[in-house]
């Protein structure tokens, strides 16, 4: 049997009834950007962290975009530092690049395999002007710990900006990823926690102005129909059919959460006593888990551990083999040991809501075996 890492179309044939409910609802009314679904999503989403949240939502065409949108609303300009993680996706970088900010690469801790809060202090400089923690495989940055630290520098004019992309619906004692900065940027990429069909994105702000500011930006600056702010914003906005789509896994969040959330449990006893290392749950934090990914001793182990499952019909990926500080634009002397070794030695082997209990026996023992 084959085992693909993600397999949308398992989606569309779970929801294949209500998923064409939809859309024969929304093309039929005739608003098919900016709409009433799109109102409903913000609103419905803003529901699920309490009736008491003052969160405000306003969904744009990705998550990229939103990191753009965000930073643009931060007021970010050319030459401005942003501090991040090197081990991410390329887009959280090329989001930095964008806005005409500078990207500055800190480490990770070596175990939660996110930012290290001590390596972002020490990468500040006069021109940072933001720190953007990545949540990545659904693990949180310490935000206790980041707040406290930039606090005690005493650094009014550096925001946070967290990318959320890979953690929507992760928590921080008991305060969801996503709500610990002025803005947060959310991804409704197919894969994602909570996944479109095709492209999506989300910003979530708590405050009024800075939501009316973000619906400005997304829609070319516009106050109103052809009526100009004094802002120059870009097209960015989230069509009605992705927005009705999402609404209907929205519903399922929880149970998909769950889900990932047992499948992991599997996997992380049946490796118990292999020589492999899992991701450490940062303290304090509980996962949605975004992907599940091992750590081999070495890049050989990982990459005949790779060619193996392959072997035995089980798709794999790396995310992500090459850091971005060693990718060609932003390539230069600065060398990050934690980083580099982690991208040498992970594997992300399939993890997602939509498998079958006998794909991930599948998985298990296609990775014991290796072993044997
Ligand atoms: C950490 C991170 N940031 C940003 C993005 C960008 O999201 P999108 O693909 O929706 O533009 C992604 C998605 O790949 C991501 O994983």
């Amino acid at each position: 049997m084959k085992v693909p890492f993600f397999d949308p179309s398992r989606i569309y044939v779970r929801y294949a009834k209500e998923i064409l409910e939809a859309t024969e609802r929304c093309l039929g009314s005739g608003r098919w950007i900016l709409g009433p679904e799109g109102e409903a999503l913000e609103k419905e989403l803003s529901l699920r962290e309490g009736p008491a949240t003052t969160s405000g939502w306003a969904c744009c065409a990705s998550g990229t975009d939103a990191l753009i949108l965000s930073m643009r609303a931060l007021g970010l300009k050319p030459g401005d530092e942003v501090i991040t993680a090197s081990h991410t996706a390329i887009p959280t970088i090329v989001a930095i690049q964008s806005v005409g900010a500078i990207p500055v690469f800190a480490e990770i801790h070596p175990k939660t395999w996110v930012l290290s809060v001590d390596s972002i202090l020490e990468k500040i400089t006069k021109k940072t002007r933001c720190v953007m923690p990545v949540h990545l495989y659904g693990n949180m940055v310490n935000m206790d710990q980041l707040k406290e630290a930039l606090d005690l520098h005493d650094s009014p004019s550096i925001a946070i900006l967290e990318d959320v992309a890979q953690a929507h619906g992760s928590k921080l004692n008991g305060r969801s990823a996503g709500s610990w900065s002025r803005f947060s940027a959310h991804s409704f990429y197919p894969s994602k926690n909570l996944g479109a069909f095709g492209d999506g994105g989300a910003i979530r702000t708590n405050d009024a102005n800075d939501l009316r500011h973000l619906q400005i930006l997304r829609n070319y600056g516009q106050t109103s129909r052809y009526q100009m702010s004094e802002h120059i914003g870009m097209n960015s906005r989230l069509d009605e059919l992705q927005a009705a789509y999402l609404r209907i896994l929205l519903r399922d969040f929880q149970k998909t959460a769950e889900s990932k959330k047992r499948i992991t449990r599997t996997y992380l006893e049946a490796f118990r006593n292999l020589p492999l290392v899992a991701q450490s749950v940062t303290p304090g934090c509980d996962i949605n888990p975004h992907l599940f990914v091992l750590r081999t001793k070495d890049m050989d182990t990982r990459d005949r551990m790779m060619l193996h499952l392959e072997g035995k019909g089980v798709q794999t990926l790396i995310h992500y083999p090459t850091p971005n500080h060693l990718q060609q634009p932003w390539k230069t002397s600065l060398r990050l040991p934690e980083t580099e070794s982690l991208a040498s030695s992970i594997l992300s082997i399939p993890m997602n809501p939509w498998m079958a209990d006998a794909e991930v026996e599948q998985v298990i023992a296609s990775v014991v075996e290796f072993y044997r």
